[in-house]
């Protein structure tokens, strides 16, 4: 079999999602997302999620298959998200895929659907190098990682301490007033901004806790120190300069997030970042990546946008390094985790 044929599903939060990859070839890609039932709430509520999963995973799936003019006997295995992710959502998608496995007869992927947001750029800049380095910035997840072979080995490098950067630019989003997820609103006022407005936090970057934490991340202090001034300013009656206040986070967070995954690297002695989860769409943050990669030598693998966000192309994809890596399938009776380690790439 030289190029694997795979259909991915996810349904870790709020996209219901199906992909054809063939090789490192995308062929198809279904995504259908609840966002919207979610905005007046602030936030993703998993009972609509999961509900909204059950609606779509059929339709989607056949859509998948259809735009690829394909059956599920022509697909070779089948992958799909078991964790991490909200429970819920996650038992619609692995219930479904196992429905469709055991009737077609195909072997079966639960994958870590962290991996599969990095996986997803070899449909743009072919197979990963060997022992790279990876920054996952999803809204649950911010981490380096160092892959070793993304099918059978990787390592968390750094992580979080606190908040992903996703979530801390949700909830400061919320601050400003901003719908649901307010991550892509702040990337567009702070185009509009004066990045040094504000004095932002720059977690674990300092001192003895930068020295120790070279490679972690901390955003909690940002999300508060931010949030403080917010309330200070509107406690004072002043107008809040929007634009401004998005542009200090921004750049700040891109700048703690570029320097840490450059050091690494070098650390590493790699020389290619593999850049991937939903928060990897921010303009900032790529320009920064960008201009460090040009300093430094390090060739930048940043996804298209369509890409950055969740979709069943990086589980496709994923699926398709596991298949040509030989990794045996999931156990028919493997579970959901919604706690998924990252260091976990597959469900045994
Ligand atoms: O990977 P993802 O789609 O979902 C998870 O697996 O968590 O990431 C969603 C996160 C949200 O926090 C969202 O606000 C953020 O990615 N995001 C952005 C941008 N686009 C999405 N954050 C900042 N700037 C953006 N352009
Ligand atoms: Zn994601």
């Amino acid at each position: 079999m030289s190029e694997p044929v795979v259909l991915g599903i996810e349904s870790t939060c709020d996209e219901t999602a199906a992909a054809i990859v063939r090789g490192r070839e995308l062929v198809s890609n279904v995504v259908a997302s609840s966002m919207d039932e979610h905005a007046r709430y602030g936030g993703v509520i998993p009972e609509i999620a999961s509900r909204a999963h059950a609606e779509a995973f059929v339709p989607v799936v056949s859509q998948a298959l259809a735009d690829a003019h394909m059956e599920l006997s022509d697909v070779d295995a089948i992958a799909v998200s078991a964790g991490p992710g909200l429970a819920g959502c996650l038992a619609v998608g692995v219930s479904g895929a196992k429905a469709l496995a055991y009737a077609a007869g195909k072997p079966l992927y639960g994958i870590n659907h962290v991996i599969g947001h990095i996986a997803v750029t070899q449909l743009q800049f072919g197979a990963f190098p060997t022992d790279t380095l990876a920054l996952i910035v999803s809204g649950g997840h911010t981490s380096l990682l160092h892959v070793t072979d993304v099918a059978r080995h990787v390592d968390v490098v750094g992580t979080t301490l606190d908040d992903a950067a996703g979530e801390c630019f949700d909830k400061i989003a919320r601050l400003l007033g901003f719908p649901y997820p307010g991550g892509p609103h702040i990337d567009r006022h702070a185009r509009l901004g004066n990045p040094k407005a504000l004095r932002v936090p720059q977690g674990l970057t300092q001192g003895r806790s930068g020295h120790a934490h070279p490679y972690d991340f901390s955003f909690s202090g940002v999300k508060t120190a931010v949030a403080r001034w917010i309330e200070a300013q509107q406690a004072e009656g002043n107008e809040i300069p929007v634009d401004d206040v998005c542009a200090s986070l921004a750049n700040s967070v891109a700048d703690v997030l570029s320097e840490k995954a450059g050091r690494a690297c070098e650390k590493f002695g790699s020389d290619t970042l593999i850049v991937g989860g939903g928060f990897s769409a921010n303009s900032q943050l790529r320009d920064m990546l960008v201009l460090k990669g040009k300093r430094h030598g390090i060739e930048m693998r940043i996804p298209q946008l369509k890409l950055c966000t969740d979709n069943g192309a990086m589980v496709a994809m994923l699926g398709v390094n596991l298949v040509e890596a030989g990794v045996k399938p999931s156990s028919p009776d493997f579970s959901i985790d919604s706690a998924m380690p990252m260091d976990q790439i597959v469900m045994e």
